[in-house]
C-alpha cells in the first residue's frame, strides 16, 4: 500500500469542537466492521463484480494489449464515444498518466494517438471534432454498458456514417471497436451484425465502477498507458480494503469519517487535488460519490433521501476562487485534498537579478510553491475549524493512480453499506434515460411519453420573452 490518508483535521484534537471525537472509532466499531464485512463478503458477486477487475485473465488482458498496440501503430486520433461511467474513468486516467499537453505534442514526440473522449451530444462540439480529426486515421471506441444510451448511440450513428463516406464501408468497420455487455442491448446486436471488434463489460460491473474493466483498459492500451501497473495498484487497494483494523484500511476509514461528517451536517464533499494531472479524478469521484450514495430509500424501503453533494476544486487555482467560502461560509463541507509528495518533474523559478522585489520566490521551485500553498490552505481550513483530510500519493504514476481508483471505489462501497442503501443502482439516471427515449419517439415508450406530457407546466411561471 502506497497511498496514505492523513485525517488529523477531521478530529477534535486539531479542529476543536467541530471535529470528530477520538472515541468515534470505538463507538462505531460494530457499524464500521459490519460495512467492511458486507462489502468484502460480496466481492465478485452481483454488482460487486468490479472487485475482480484487477485480476483480469491473462488471455483477456493479452487481447486488449495487442489490440491497443495494433491501433496505436496506425491511428493519429483515438476517439472514445461514451458518457458517465463509460467516459469519466478514461478522462481521469488519461489526464493523470499521459503528457499534460498530449494532444498538442508534435507527432514525433507523441508516442500515441491524440485522444478525444466525447461525452456530450452538443452539436457544436461534435462538429468541432470533425474539424480536428482525419477520419482516415481516426479510430473509435463506442462504449456503453447498457448498449442503449441515446447519447452514445447517436454519436455512433454519426461517426459510422462519416467513416463510411471517408474510407468506404469495408474499412469503416476496422475503425470501430465496441465495449458493451455481451449478448445484451442494441449496440451489441449492431456490433455483431456489422462485424465490429467487441470487448465485453461484465454483467455485474456498473458504469461508475468500470474504469479498470475493458471500459477503461482498451483506451489505456491504445494510448500506451501502463495497464499492468494500474491493475497492480488497484490490487493493492483491494488488499488494503480487506484489513480488519480500520486504522490500516484507508478506504474504510475515510468512508466512516465521511459518513460521520454527513451526520454532522456536512452535505458537501469537496475534492481538491493539488496536481493538474489529477484534476479529472474529481469528475470521476464526483460521479462515483453522487450516483452511488444519492438515494431516496434505504435497503429496508424506508425513505431516507441520503447523499453528500460532491464538488470539485483544483489546488492552487481554486484557492483564488472557492477557498474563501470553504473557510468562512457555512459549516456544511468536508474537503478531501489529494496531495502529491513528488511531482514528476521540477520547475525552477528564475533568479532574475534585476528584479529585487520578488526575492522570496527567486531560486525556489514551483514544486516547493505548490506544496507550501497546499499546506497553507490546509492550515487555513484547520484554523477555521473546517473538516478536511488528505489523501497522499507518493507520485502520480500507473500504480498510484490504480490504487487511488481502487481506494475511491471501496470507500464508496463501504459508505453505501454504512448508509444501508443500494450503492450500485441509479434509478434517478434511468428515469431520465427513459424520458429521453419517450420524447424521441422510441417504440415501447408511449406510456412514458404520455406521462412526460402530463407533467404540470404553465407559462405563468416563465420569465422573459
Ligand atoms: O454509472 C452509471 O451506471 C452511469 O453513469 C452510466 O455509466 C451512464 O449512464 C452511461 O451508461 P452506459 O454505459 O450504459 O451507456
Amino acid at each position: 500500500m502506497k497511498l496514505k490518508v492523513d485525517y488529523n483535521n477531521m478530529m477534535k484534537s486539531s479542529i476543536g469542537s467541530k471535529g470528530i471525537d477520538d472515541g468515534f472509532f470505538a463507538d462505531s466499531a460494530k457499524a464500521i466492521d459490519d460495512a467492511r464485512e458486507k462489502v468484502n463478503s460480496s466481492r465478485g458477486k452481483g454488482w460487486q463484480e468490479w472487485c475482480e477487475s484487477p485480476y483480469i485473465s491473462k488471455s483477456e488482458l493479452d487481447d486488449i494489449l495487442s489490440y491497443g498496440e495494433q491501433v496505436r501503430s496506425k491511428a493519429d486520433s483515438y476517439v472514445v464515444l461514451g458518457i458517465g461511467g463509460s467516459a469519466l474513468g478514461a478522462i481521469a486516467v488519461n489526464n493523470a498518466l499521459l503528457h499534460l499537453r498530449h494532444n498538442e505534442l508534435p507527432s514525433d514526440k507523441r508516442k500515441a494517438p491524440k485522444i478525444y473522449v466525447e461525452d456530450n451530444v452538443d452539436p457544436e462540439r461534435m462538429n468541432a471534432l470533425f474539424d480536428v480529426i482525419d477520419m482516415k486515421t481516426a479510430y473509435f471506441n463506442v462504449i456503453t454498458k447498457s448498449g442503449e444510451t441515446s447519447e452514445t448511440l447517436s454519436q455512433f450513428l454519426i461517426i459510422y456514417d462519416a467513416l463510411k463516406k471517408a474510407v468506404g464501408a469495408k474499412e469503416a468497420k476496422e475503425h470501430i471497436a465496441v465495449t458493451t455487455t455481451i449478448g445484451k442491448g442494441t449496440l451489441y446486436d449492431v456490433a455483431v451484425k456489422e462485424g465490429f471488434k467487441i470487448f465485453g463489460v461484465g454483467k455485474g460491473v456498473g458504469g461508475r465502477f468500470s474504469v479498470l474493466s475493458p471500459v477503461g483498459l482498451v483506451p489505456f492500451a491504445v494510448l500506451g498507458i501502463d495497464v499492468k501497473g494500474l491493475l497492480k495498484g488497484a490490487a493493492s487497494a483491494s488488499d488494503s480494503a480487506l484489513e480488519k483494523d480500520v486504522k490500516k484500511n484507508p478506504a474504510l476509514l475515510s468512508a466512516a469519517l465521511l459518513v460521520e461528517s454527513m451526520k454532522m451536517g456536512c452535505n458537501i464533499n469537496v475534492m481538491m487535488p493539488y496536481a493538474d494531472s489529477l484534476r479529472y479524478m474529481s469528475d470521476f469521484y464526483c460521479q462515483l460519490w453522487a450516483e452511488s450514495l444519492g438515494k431516496a430509500v434505504d435497503n429496508d424501503g424506508k425513505t431516507v433521501n441520503v447523499g453528500q453533494t460532491p464538488a470539485k476544486s483544483l489546488g492552487v487555482t481554486d484557492q483564488h476562487s472557492q477557498v474563501q467560502l470553504y473557510t468562512e461560509g457555512p459549516f456544511d463541507k468536508v474537503v478531501t485534498f489529494l496531495a502529491v509528495e513528488k511531482y514528476r518533474n521540477k520547475c525552477v523559478i528564475s533568479d532574475l537579478k534585476e528584479i529585487d522585489a520578488c526575492d522570496f520566490l527567486k531560486g525556489n521551485t514551483m514544486n516547493t510553491l505548490i506544496s507550501a500553498e497546499f499546506e497553507a490552505t490546509r492550515y487555513a481550513l484547520m484554523k477555521a475549524n473546517r473538516l478536511n483530510f488528505t489523501v497522499v500519493l507518493e507520485e502520480v504514476n500507473a500504480e498510484t493512480v490504480g490504487e487511488l481508483l481502487g481506494y475511491f471505489m471501496y470507500q464508496t462501497a463501504f459508505a453505501g453499506a454504512m448508509l444501508n442503501i443500494d450503492t450500485f443502482n441509479q434509478p434517478g439516471v434511468e428515469e431520465g434515460k427513459k424520458a429521453t427515449f419517450a420524447m424521441l419517439g422510441r417504440k415501447g415508450y408511449e406510456a412514458k411519453l404520455a406521462e412526460v406530457k402530463a407533467a404540470p407546466h404553465t407559462d405563468k411561471y416563465v420569465c422573459g420573452k
